[in-house]
C-alpha cells in the first residue's frame, strides 16, 4: 500500500513536470528563433532635432529606406521638442550604448565636439547630417550648403522685387550653425543691392506658432516691413498667420525655406512668393549609405552636399511640383 502511494504521488509529481518540461521547451524555442543570432548587419542612430517635425521625418523616411536596404536596423531618436540639452544627453547615451555609427544634427557646443571625440575614440563613426560641425571630428557632413542656400535667397529676393525693400528675418534658432549660415549667405547676397536693408532679426524656436508670434512683434515694431525670410521650414507658413493676423495695409514679400506641403499650398494661393528647396529624404537615404561605406573601410570625402533650388508658383500645379527645381551645377 505504501509503494502504491509513493508511485501515485510519483506520478502526480511527475505529470505536470513533463508538461512544463514539454511547453517550456516548446516556449525556449520559439524565443531562440526570434533572438537566433542578431538579424542585423549594423545598427544605426539617426538623432533628429525635433521627433514629429515633418522636414526631419524625410530625413528618417530616406534613411529608413536605405537601411532597409542594406540589413541596418535604423534608430529614430530625439527630443519631442527643440532641445540641445536632450540632444547631447541622447547622443552621449548612444555612445554608451555602444552602436556602430551615429547620424546627428550637427551643433555649434564645445560639448557636442567633446562627445564627437568620445565617440571617435570608441571606434564609433559620427556624421552630421542637415547642419555641420566642421570643427568636431565628425566623419562626414551631408545637408545642404547653408551659406548658399541663404544666399540664393538673398538673390531671389532681388530679382523679385522692385523698389526699397525692408526685410526682416525669423529665425529657427540663433544657436544652429545652419541658421546662422542661412542668414550670413542672405546678408552678403542683399549686400549687393543698395535697395535692400535688413531691419531685424527673429528667432521661431522652430515652430509655426513661434514664427507667426515673432511675425506679429516685428509688424508692430517695424510697419515699413516690406519682405520677410524665413529659415527654418515652418516658418515660411507662420510668417504667412502672423502677417494675416497683424493685417498690414500690403502684403509683405515672403520667402521661405523647404517644400513642406503647407509651404507649397502658400505659394500657390500666393501668400508665399518663393521658398528654397533642400532635399531630405536625400540626406538621410545617402547619410546611411556612406555610413556603410566607413564600415567597409571605403574613402568617404568629408563633405556632402545636397542640391538646393528655388521653388515659385511657376513650378506649381494642383498643389504638385511640376518644374526640374535642382539647381544642378553650383557656383
Ligand atoms: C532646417 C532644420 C530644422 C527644420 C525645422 C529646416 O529648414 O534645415 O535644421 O530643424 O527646418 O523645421
Amino acid at each position: 500500500m505504501y509503494y502504491i502511494k509513493k508511485i501515485l504521488l510519483l506520478i502526480v509529481f511527475l505529470i505536470p513536470l513533463s508538461l512544463m518540461l514539454y511547453f517550456g521547451k516548446e516556449t525556449f524555442y520559439i524565443e531562440d528563433q526570434l533572438t537566433a543570432g542578431d538579424p542585423y548587419d549594423y545598427h544605426f542612430v539617426l538623432i533628429t532635432e525635433e521627433v514629429g517635425n515633418d522636414y526631419w521625418r524625410l530625413i528618417e523616411q530616406g534613411a529608413k529606406e536605405a537601411a532597409a536596404e542594406h540589413n541596418i536596423y535604423l534608430e529614430y531618436i530625439g527630443p519631442k521638442v527643440t532641445d540641445n540639452d536632450e540632444r547631447l544627453a541622447t547622443l552621449d547615451r548612444m555612445i554608451a550604448a555602444d552602436v556602430d555609427g551615429i547620424i546627428t544634427k550637427g551643433m555649434n557646443d564645445e560639448i557636442f565636439s567633446q562627445l564627437v571625440q568620445k565617440a571617435s575614440n570608441r571606434g564609433i563613426p559620427v556624421a552630421t547630417i542637415d547642419t555641420d560641425n566642421e570643427k568636431s571630428d565628425r566623419q562626414f557632413y551631408i545637408g545642404t550648403d547653408n551659406y548658399h542656400a541663404g544666399f540664393l535667397a538673398g538673390q531671389t529676393l532681388i530679382e523679385q522685387t522692385t523698389g526699397e525693400q525692408k526685410v526682416a528675418v525669423i529665425i529657427g534658432l540663433a544657436t544652429a550653425q545652419n541658421q546662422l549660415e542661412r542668414l550670413n549667405g542672405f546678408q552678403e547676397a542683399i549686400a549687393a543691392s543698395n535697395r535692400i536693408e535688413l531691419v531685424d532679426v527673429a528667432e521661431s524656436n522652430i515652430t509655426e506658432l513661434g514664427a507667426a508670434q515673432a511675425t506679429y512683434e516685428l509688424l508692430k515694431v517695424h510697419s515699413d516691413i516690406t519682405a520677410f525670410l524665413g529659415t527654418s521650414a515652418l516658418d515660411g507658413i507662420g510668417i504667412v498667420q502672423g502677417i494675416g493676423e497683424r493685417e498690414p495695409d500690403e502684403r509683405p514679400y515672403v520667402i521661405a525655406f523647404d517644400i513642406l506641403p503647407e509651404t507649397v499650398e502658400a505659394i500657390e494661393k500666393g501668400n508665399i512668393d518663393a521658398t528654397v528647396v533642400q532635399y531630405p529624404e536625400e540626406m538621410g537615404k545617402r547619410s546611411v549609405e556612406l555610413m556603410l561605406k566607413i564600415h567597409k573601410n571605403q574613402t568617404v570625402n568629408p563633405i556632402h552636399y545636397t542640391d538646393t533650388g528655388i521653388v515659385k508658383a511657376s513650378h506649381i500645379h494642383n498643389g504638385e511640383l511640376i518644374a526640374p527645381i535642382k539647381e544642378g551645377e553650383r557656383p
